[in-house]
């Protein structure tokens, strides 16, 4: 199975910008809970293009932010998001998060938002953050619970598929609930967590739907792998647009906040 990235396409970064327009992806109520009051250095791990190391940099102006991603892509276009002095100070650098180059006892603060469902070992990257925070330094997770499941009536068609989905595919789409006890099994002596559900009707399913279009749609070479087959990816991509919008349907995600303290 392959170990690229699920959605990989030129598109991705405007997607992700895109994304962080709508009402369930708003990024000031998921940094709210942030308690440190001044972090120096700040680490934002899977950073993508940058959305929160930008705002980050604007919250905490005495603190050196970097932002992390294994993109070279998705970086370059952070870079050229920047729009303040502080925005432009963001030190970007890539890699896995599984091995971060940083030196033991670096940060005081590292974020992870909509990462952790793409990583083949969560726990791993769990230890590598409890390396890299100094004593009593916090780690913000910010990570969905049930993307695509959450969806009610399914046929038994599509039901399948995303049964297969959850059996066979690299990524763990139920691993929002999980991060807690991940986290106190890489050593952090606090890990602190809530949840929300994010519910989509009227306008916000109509946007949701082009937000899935376009995953699903990126995700197709690896849903051919999970699948077997190309047409397989894209008749399961059809069946749940086509049942997600379905009147009556229900379609909601859980949204999980995790803070653990070093
Ligand atoms: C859904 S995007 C989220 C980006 C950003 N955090 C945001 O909130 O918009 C996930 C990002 O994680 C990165 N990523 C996933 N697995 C990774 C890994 N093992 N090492 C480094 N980056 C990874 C991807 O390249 C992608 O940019």
């Amino acid at each position: 199975m392959s170990m690229v990235y699920a959605l990989e396409n030129k598109n991705e970064s405007e997607r992700l910008e895109r994304q962080s327009l709508q009402s369930a992806y708003q990024l000031e109520e998921e940094l709210k809970a942030i308690r440190l009051t001044s972090p120096q250095r700040i680490l934002d791990a899977g950073c993508g293009t940058g959305l929160v190391a930008r705002a980050l940099a604007e919250k905490f102006p005495q603190a050196k932010v970097e932002g992390f991603d294994y993109s070279q892509e998705r970086l370059e276009y952070a870079k050229s998001l920047a729009q303040t002095d502080r925005q432009a100070n963001i030190h970007y650098f890539s890699g896995s998060l599984e091995s971060i180059p940083a030196g033991n006892e670096t940060y005081d603060l590292i974020t992870c938002r909509y990462v952790f469902e793409h990583l083949t070992d969560p726990l791993k990257v769990l230890q590598e953050f409890h390396r890299l925070l100094k004593p009593n330094g916090q780690v913000h997770i910010i990570n969905f619970d049930g993307l695509f499941f959450n969806l009610y009536p399914l046929s038994k068609e599509l039901n399948t598929l995303l049964e297969t989905i959850k059996n066979k595919a690299p990524a763990d789409l139920m691993v929002g609930r999980k991060i807690p006890s991940l986290m106190k099994q890489a050593g952090f002596k606090e890990a602190h967590w809530s949840v929300t559900a994010h519910g989509f009707s009227d306008e916000k399913l109509v946007q949701e739907q082009k937000m899935n279009e376009e995953r699903l749609g990126f995700a197709v070479p690896l849903l051919a792998q999970v699948f077997g087959s190309e047409t397989q990816a894209q008749r399961f991509k059809k069946l749940y647009i086509e049942e997600m919008m379905q009147p009556g349907s229900t379609l909601f995600y859980n949204k999980f906040i995790v803070q653990g303290v070093k």
